[in-house]
């Protein structure tokens, strides 16, 4: 890895979650086969059928205590602990393995399962339990809490502080996601529009492969360990 690498910028998708035991969303198993994205990740789906989108995130939020982090959150961690210069793991994910890894300059742009956000009010709160759409906010009294999930439609979290990142960033990763959606599925075009090098891990070539200088494919347990390594020798 060249000595001129100092910001570094990773993104992440569900195919680093997926040897964890995650579902990631597109293909055979995927997530959006047993749903239709526009019956559970929508504000529309969410006011027509606010028990149907619920339980779908229920259930996904359940299922986290049945998963651990595997190595290839591990390494990022690592890296994240060990890395001087800049870095940012920004997160298409809503599962907490990334943390639970013990990564910490980490933004989670599509929410967070555990976590509620108040429709009324705008007040996130810490949510581990089944959240049923009668729950009441603590700010402002209204049984208007939701799922803190960025529906389709609506604006991914902090992309101003993920902006500046990518315009810093000598170095840009993504792994384990399928490039078909934006914003994320832009940065590695941003990104090398300021100069960073780009680099992809995946099981397969995603929709945006063209636009990364190097893919390397395999499973995220091994080859995020390896440019782990890379990375700090
Ligand atoms: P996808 O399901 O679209 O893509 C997962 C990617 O991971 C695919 O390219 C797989 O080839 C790859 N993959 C699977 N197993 C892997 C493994 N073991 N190692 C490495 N790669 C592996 O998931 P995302 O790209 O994350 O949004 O989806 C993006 C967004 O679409 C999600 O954040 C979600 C969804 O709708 C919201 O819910 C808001
Ligand atoms: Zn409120």
């Amino acid at each position: 890895m060249p000595d001129d690498i100092r910001n570094i910028v990773i993104l992440t998708g569900a195919g680093i979650s997926a040897e964890s035991g995650l579902a990631t969303f597109r293909g055979p198993d995927g997530l959006w086969e047993g749903h239709r994205v526009e019956d559970v990740c929508t504000p529309q789906a969410l006011e027509r059928d606010p028990v149907l989108v619920h339980r779908f995130y229920d259930e996904r939020r359940a299922k986290l205590a049945d998963v651990s982090p595997n190595p290839a959150h591990e390494a990022l961690a690592a890296l994240d602990a060990a890395w001087l210069g800049d870095l940012l793991i920004v997160t298409q994910n809503v599962d907490d393995l990334h943390e639970r890894a013990g990564a910490k300059r980490l933004i989670h742009m599509h929410g967070e399962l555990q976590s509620a956000l108040c429709a009324r009010c705008g007040r996130a709160v810490r949510w581990e339990a089944a959240l049923p759409p009668s729950a009441i906010c603590a700010g402002c009294g209204s049984a208007s809490l939701r799922p803190d999930i960025v529906f389709f439609g609506e604006m991914p979290y902090r992309m101003d502080e993920i902006d500046e990142a990518l315009a810093r960033a000598d170095l840009f990763v993504s792994v384990g996601t399928s490039g078909a959606v934006y914003p994320a599925a832009g940065y590695v075009q941003t990104a090398r529009h300021y100069g960073a090098r780009t680099i992809e891990l995946n099981l397969d070539p995603s929709a945006g492969s063209f636009y990364f200088e190097e893919t390397r494919l395999g499973p995220a347990s091994l080859l995020v360990p390896e440019l782990v390594q890379q990375l700090l020798s």
